[in-house]
């Protein structure tokens, strides 16, 4: 690429009239290189001191004020008394602030975790209209509290919205968390209503609070204060590194729930055909598990992560939507298949109508296999293993599953018979049936 750079430079040259020998063409490049990277360098540092810079001091005080509104009875949460009172939650360093969005690390009772949301402070979240109504009536009195089927209701009509569901369609996703309400019979302070629908206007809260009832697949929210939830910190997978998942990384990162089996440690040979078969198991959990197909629109390393046990977790879900959503996306007015490409996700055009096709036409293990499976599975990092049958065979399982567009089931079942044939290979006699032990699971609301 540079060679052709060079030349192109090198012709422009020629043609001005200017006769230059190779080693300042080379020069220029160079220098050309250098204020290339020197640009960027300054456009990146001009965005972070324009977004608001994450600091420790911030942070910090961001906190404070949480604490601050817990003392006062604004807001509540199972993570409160720890954060505010008992001094259990020590404060890590700050990990990003996007478009007010802040993001932290903790450690909670030694777990480490994740604190975020959305926005910097309670008072920006819109207030929940029945309590303002509540207050508007007045007669009895402050004291009064809301039944839990209003809350249900509420915080039904606010999910499906987020979610992109419609509400005429039968209520599938959060009737589980529903019925933990409607069961338990107590009644919710104002601070807890006031905190539970904060965090309710947060996607990436809703998103992971209804997903976790259903699938270990992506990151669990382990407890909240006000509109602050603690996420289970997990290393994501990068691109730079050829295993995508670093052991080292894995050691150093506790698993949030101790005690359950999984003190084995993995080779990295053993490892990449395992995190491969809880990715193909995590694809199909999001295919067939929900009322809607969940679609997952980028697909890239960053946005996954392992936990000990080599569970494959989403934890960037912020381009992940429903087949109604998705379908909403999708259907844009249009001139070529290129203009029906969302992230991952990709349509075609209809030429007659101009408009793309709202399903979807390729799959999320299709993405997975491309962007994911091939590199792991190439000639190039196989290395002397790569001649072996099995995984020749695997390659070109890969390779097909990357140039399907609809998952179909018989590569998916190919797919995974091969990589079960690769686990059983590389350890032959480790013991199968491992459970998992769901650990504290938490609620908005400690029902
Ligand atoms: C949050 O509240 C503090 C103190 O009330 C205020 O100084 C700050 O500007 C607020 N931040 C935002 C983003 O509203
Ligand atoms: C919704 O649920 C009811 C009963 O629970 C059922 O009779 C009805 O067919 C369902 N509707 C849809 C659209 O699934
Ligand atoms: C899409 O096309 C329709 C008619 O073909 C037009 O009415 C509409 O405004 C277009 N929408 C956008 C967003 O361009």
């Amino acid at each position: 690429m540079r060679r052709s750079l060079r030349r192109a430079l090198g012709s422009a040259l020629r043609w001005l009239g200017v006769k230059v020998c190779r080693r300042s063409a080379l020069l220029l490049v160079l220098v050309w290189l250098a204020s290339w990277l020197f640009l960027n360098g300054l456009v990146f540092v001009h965005r972070n001191m324009f977004s608001d810079f994450c600091t420790d001091d911030k942070s910090k005080e961001i906190l404070q004020r949480v604490c601050d509104e817990y003392q006062q009875g604004v807001l509540s949460g199972d993570l409160c008394d720890d954060l505010c009172v008992a001094g259990r939650v020590e404060y890590k360093r700050c990990l990003y602030y996007e478009n007010g969005k802040k993001v932290m690390a903790a450690s909670w009772r030694g777990v480490p975790v994740v604190l975020k949301s959305k926005l910097e402070n309670f008072s920006s979240y819109e207030a929940l209209a029945l309590l303002e109504y509540q207050d508007g009536a007045g007669g009895t009195g402050g004291e009064e509290e809301l039944s839990p089927l209003d809350v249900v209701f509420y915080a039904t009509l606010e999910i499906k919205n987020s979610l992109g569901l419609e509400t005429g369609t039968n209520l599938t996703l959060p009737r589980l968390w529903g019925q933990k309400l409607k069961e338990s019979e107590r009644t919710y302070s104002r601070a807890e209503l006031a905190s539970l629908w904060a965090l309710l206007q947060q996607e990436e809260y809703i998103f992971l609070r209804v997903l976790q009832d259903l699938t270990h697949h992506v990151a669990k929210i382990l407890g909240s204060c006000g509109h602050f939830y603690a996420v289970e910190f997990l290393a994501a997978g990068h691109a730079w590194d050829q295993h995508i998942f670093s052991l080292e990384e894995l050691s150093l990162s506790p698993s949030p729930s101790p005690g359950s089996a999984q003190d084995q440690m993995f080779t990295a040979g053993d490892m990449v055909p395992r995190v491969a078969l809880s990715f193909l198991e995590m694809v199909e959990h999001f295919e067939n598990d929900f009322s809607h197909r969940l679609h997952l629109c980028d697909i890239k390393p960053e946005n996954f992560a392992i936990r000990k046990d080599l569970t494959v977790v989403a934890i960037d879900v912020d381009m992940a939507f429903f087949e109604p959503k998705m379908r909403d996306i999708l259907e844009q007015n249009c001139t070529s298949d290129n203009d029906c490409n969302f992230f991952d996700c990709i349509s075609k055009c209809d030429r007659t109508k101009n408009r793309c096709g709202p399903k979807r036409q390729n799959s999320n293990l299709q993405v997975i296999c491309e962007k994911i499976f091939r590199p792991w599975f190439s000639p190039t990092l196989l290395g002397a293993k790569a001649g072996l049958p099995l995984q020749v065979a695997l390659q070109r399982a890969v390779q097909e599953c990357a140039e399907i567009g609809e998952g179909r089931r018989a590569v998916r079942q190919q797919l995974r018979a091969l990589l079960v044939e690769l686990v059983q290979e590389d350890s032959g006699n480790q013991g199968e049936g491992q459970e998992r032990k769901m650990g504290r699971v938490h609620t908005a609301l400690n029902f």
